[in-house]
């Protein structure tokens, strides 16, 4: 059951489809107290009780031990210490006790102080008073996790060669930079499905234009990249530059679709091409004008976007750098000391001004910071609503930095610029369930790390997890080391793990789509499949992936393996490009060796995996060849989800696969026909 409550006149934030009325009920589990001007929610949580959720935040998978501010943040450095990240999700699971949902959707911040300030206490305090609280009870996390999914709607669902392999670098410049990085990959056999186009590819940073100098002919080039069956992904990002005949420009001041400061004028604030504006995607015009300027890419034969800058992220506004000058000038020639010296340090840092503009919401207008964390989402809205029409019925991709509850329906998200730490290969792991919860799907963090310099062995390690998550994507900072996979000494190796991803593309696919269309997850905490487990409610380093396998990833550095813990007896395989090993282990601890090459997963007790044989891209892979792996107890089955991968209308077909046993021999069955199956199983009782 939901409930609902309403607080105050909140704004909309289209986080949900479906309209619910309000219940008092909603108040019965969470202690509500109205103190100084704040309005919070509280609930004494047992000793075991564990949380789940927030979706893009730091530290673990269950989130007790800190406090957590939803504000979409540009802020690249993700260490434990931080509140917020590039997304607000703000929905929570408490799991023991009692068990239950909490969702609060305001467009504002939100803090969750969950055993922070108390071991025992969650505290839900908005920063506004106007908001909807909503309070889910269910059978188990399960379900309440597919009541709240139902009720914030259906997910975007990306191509299917969005699936592939993606290689992306802030400083290829030119056509020919990404010609050198399409040659690296072709030459080296990597199998690769896109390259992206970072800031570079614009004249001085203005969206929707192509720099003509190094991008010559940029429609044959798009078509040329294609022929090798590679798409380029442009970056669109959300300040558009103050500059005299920019068409761009010209539309938003002439039309009133940029956000305006105190004064009523067009808000100037700087990101990469100096001063911008920032368009008012809260704005039904602004947000519909502002879309169908993509169409001056798809017109060039491009298939997908990355929308970046849109907390928005702000270097500076003009208010505040004038005042910031005006300080500088009152400490020149003074003799600065332990208090002057930092305050004169930090003058130049916090410019980013979300207080110094409004926008227009119904004809009022609405200050920034009260519906900070809907802007990144409209901006996706934007772009998405203007492919219905630019591309009726053709998935593109497109992803986004800064996300709200709800924007999920328009999109995918990245997770924004972490680093090449290893530390930051686990926190994309603990990041993927709460991101299901919460009901982004297509999601991937930057593989070998956005900041600081890689190593080879780091981006192996992040490729294994990374063959996983529906965006695999390796991406890096201009300045840091080059991290294209065909640089490095072992080649082979990174072969070898890519291809893996392109053997399990079916799979993937099947797991992904099943999951958006039932709500479900598709990254899975193992309590969550493994209830009445104790010591699976503790494993915050393993996942449960689909409905066939578990993922162990090995994070650190000069790790030959890890321990796993198995809630079942298990299939334990090692994957190398298109060879395999298997190992039946048995319920509980082991430690597993791994070497940089291989990918490891478990399959479940008749838990069935259908691979094909990796190709060098999407459009290579022959998916009427299937290679079923199977742990067989009795009986194992699989359901196969297939569409044409394109169409948004598509049609999809659901195969059933069953390997059975009699005696030691392994018989498979499966109701398409037109499929080649060739099976390998292993039967639950050579264990002993
Ligand atoms: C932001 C993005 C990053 C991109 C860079 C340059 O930092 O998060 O991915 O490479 O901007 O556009």
């Amino acid at each position: 059951m939901i409930f609902k409550y309403t607080y105050g006149t909140p704004i909309e934030t289209q986080a949900t489809v479906e309209k619910l009325e309000d219940s008092s009920e909603a108040l019965k589990l969470l202690n509500m107290s109205t103190a100084e001007d704040k309005i919070s929610f509280s609930y004494k949580m047992s000793a075991n009780d564990i949380v789940y959720g927030l979706g893009e935040s730091v530290r673990g998978i269950n989130k007790r031990g800190w406090s957590y501010t939803s504000f979409c943040a540009d802020d690249p450095v993700h260490t434990e210490s931080k509140n917020s990240l590039y997304g607000a999700h703000n929905f929570i699971i408490v799991s023991g006790a009692k068990t239950f949902g909490v969702f609060v959707d305001t467009p504002a911040g939100v803090t969750f102080d969950i055993g922070y300030t108390a071991l025992n206490d969650l505290v839900i305090t908005p920063q506004e008073q106007d908001l909807v609280l909503y309070v889910i009870t269910g059978d188990n996390e399960k379900d309440i996790v597919r009541q709240f999914r139902k009720m914030v709607g259906k997910g975007y669902a990306p191509p299917r060669w969005a699936f592939g392999f993606q290689q992306s670098r802030w400083g290829y410049k030119t056509a020919d930079d990404l010609r050198r990085v399409a040659k690296g990959y072709r030459d080296s056999d990597i199998p690769i499905d896109a390259i992206y186009m970072d800031i570079d590819y614009m004249t001085d940073y203005k969206d929707f234009t192509v720099d003509e100098e190094k991008f010559p002919n940029f429609k044959s080039f798009v078509a040329e990249m294609k022929e090798q069956d590679i798409k380029l992904v442009p970056i669109i990002d959300a300040g558009v530059k103050i500059e005299k005949g920019y068409d761009v420009y010209e539309e938003g001041v002439k039309n009133n679709y940029f956000c305006k400061d105190e004064n009523g004028s067009d808000f100037i604030s700087a990101v990469w091409p100096g001063l911008t504006h920032f368009p008012d995607f809260l704005k039904d015009e602004a947000r519909q004008w502002f879309g169908s300027k993509y169409k001056v890419l798809t017109d060039t034969g491009i298939e997908g976007f990355w929308n970046d800058m849109n907390e928005p992220a702000i270097f500076y506004s003009k208010n505040k750098l004038d005042k910031a000058w005006e300080r500088v000038d009152e400490y020149r020639n003074k003799n600065l000391d332990i208090n002057s010296y930092f305050e004169l340090r930090d003058v130049f840092s916090g410019l980013e001004d979300y207080k110094g503009f409004y926008h227009s919401i119904d004809g009022k207008m609405v200050r920034h910071d009260k519906v900070h964390n809907i802007y990144g989402f409209n901006m996706t809205k934007s772009a998405a609503q203007a492919f219905d029409t630019i591309a009726p019925n053709k998935r593109l991709l497109l992803f986004s930095r800064s996300s709200y509850i709800g924007m999920h329906r328009y999109g995918g998200i990245w997770t924004g610029d972490n680093q090449s730490w290893w530390s930051h290969i686990e926190l994309c792991l603990k990041q993927l369930p709460g991101l299901n919860m919460c009901g982004f799907m297509y999601i991937g963090s930057d593989i070998g790390g956005f900041g600081a310099n890689t190593t080879e062995d780091l981006v192996l390690r992040w490729l294994a997890l990374g063959v996983f998550t529906p965006l695999m994507r390796n991406h890096s900072a201009i300045g840091t080391r080059e991290q294209e996979c065909y640089l490095f000494e072992n080649k082979d190796w990174f072969k070898d793990i890519i291809s893996v991803r392109y053997k399990l593309i079916p799979y993937l696919y099947s797991e992904f789509m099943k999951a958006n269309i039932n709500n479900e997850m598709m990254f899975r905490p193992l309590a969550f499949d493994y209830p009445r487990d104790n010591m699976a409610k503790q494993v915050e380093d393993q996942l449960m992936v689909g409905d066939s396998i578990m993922i162990a990833p090995v994070y650190k550095q000069n790790a030959h393996g890890r321990y796993v813990y198995l809630p079942q007896n298990m299939l334990f395989v090692k994957m190398r490009g298109d060879s395999y090993t298997c190992e039946v282990l048995k319920k509980g601890h082991h430690y597993i060796n791994v070497e940089l090459s291989e990918v490891p997963l478990f399959i479940k007790e008749n838990g069935a995996l259908p691979m094909v044989k990796s190709a060098l891209s999407t459009e290579k892979l022959d998916c009427t060849q299937l290679e079923v792996l199977a742990l067989v107890q009795d009986s194992a089955r699989y359901v196969l989800y297939t569409d044409d991968g394109i169409s948004k209308d598509a049609k999809g077909q659901y195969t059933e696969i069953s390997v059975t046993r009699q005696s030691n021999e392994y018989s498979i069955n499966c109701d398409d026909k037109s499929l080649t199956l060739t099976v390998e199983a292993f039967g639950g009782n050579i264990i002993e």
